[in-house]
């Protein structure tokens, strides 16, 4: 195929088997994130798919200029299919919370994905073709309490992204928002976040799944796992009192599940 699939965060996690799934459907791949040689490992795996091209673009995200950066990289590469994986959480009280990590949540998981978005989108419009894969959460749907900003976060892109596909319905250029609960990555030790929850973590690769197959049918919204559906539809029953509480329980720290 002569498009490239752009995936940002593809070190690990999510991000690592939605390339392995694109991968596996024949499509070449742009693999960015921070870590260069994870990244070129990855590469070579996904290259022995046949007709697969990868390409590593390490990039730090957080500084503001780091969006127009990739875009210039990639002048020559048609992209046809972004997908805006990267992103981070970070536990803690929001008013005693280091707030320099917290404007660079921001930027990477928000900011960028904005500017990337922006940048990419236009030459789809313009070729009448192209889709945008943006990773939000189930966190998207409820306020989060010592995870604020991340579950703040989420809302935005959740909201940023289903109103986009309204804008471009007809264009030729579909959005799809994937909302994963939790899921087996390297996600809440990095971002030292406890969850006392019920029922099990969901494996990467069937959220990977789950997105790849609404970004290709052009759903706007893709929730992986009938206990995350629940959660989703339950919630916009209760007044966000409650669902606050429970987020604040959820997250205090007790034994963890990794
Ligand atoms: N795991 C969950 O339970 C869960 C649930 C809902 C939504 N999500 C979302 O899923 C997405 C992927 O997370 P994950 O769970 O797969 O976590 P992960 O294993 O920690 O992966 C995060 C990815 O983002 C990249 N990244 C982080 N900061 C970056 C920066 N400043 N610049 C460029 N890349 C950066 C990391 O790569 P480098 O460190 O190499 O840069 C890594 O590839 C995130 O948006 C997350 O919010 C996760």
């Amino acid at each position: 195929m002569d498009e490239w699939v752009l995936i940002t965060g593809a070190s690990s996690g999510i991000g690592r088997e939605l390339a392995r799934v694109f991968a596996a459907h024949g499509f070449s791949l742009v693999l960015l994130a921070r870590d260069e040689a994870r990244l070129k490992e990855l590469a070579a795996e996904c290259e022995r798919s046949p007709g697969v091209k990868a390409r590593v673009l390490a990039r730090d995200l957080a500084p503001p200029n780091a969006a127009d950066e990739v875009f210039e990289a990639l002048r020559d590469t048609p992209v046809g299919i972004l997908v805006n994986n990267a992103g981070f959480g970070f536990y803690g009280y929001f008013a005693e919370s280091d707030l320099r990590v917290q404007t660079d949540l921001m930027q990477v998981n928000m900011i960028a994905l904005v500017q990337l978005t922006h940048r990419f989108v236009q030459p789809m419009i313009a070729r009448r073709r192209g889709r945008v894969l943006n990773v939000a959460s189930v966190a998207a749907f409820l306020p989060g309490p010592t995870v604020n900003l991340y579950y703040a976060s989420k809302a935005f892109v959740f909201s940023f992204s289903y109103a986009l596909a309204e804008e471009l319905e007809g264009t030729g250029v579909t959005v799809t928002t994937l909302c994963p609960g939790s899921t087996r990555t390297e996600f809440f030790t990095r971002a030292n976040i406890h969850m006392n929850r019920p029922w099990p973590l969901m494996e990467a690769r069937a959220v990977a799944e789950a997105g790849y197959h609404a970004t290709m049918k052009g759903r706007r919204v893709a929730i992986p796992g009938w206990s995350n559906k629940l959660i989703c539809a339950l919630v916009k029953r209760f007044p966000p009192r409650l669902p606050a509480r429970v987020v604040r329980k959820v997250h205090t720290p007790g034994p963890r599940q990794a």
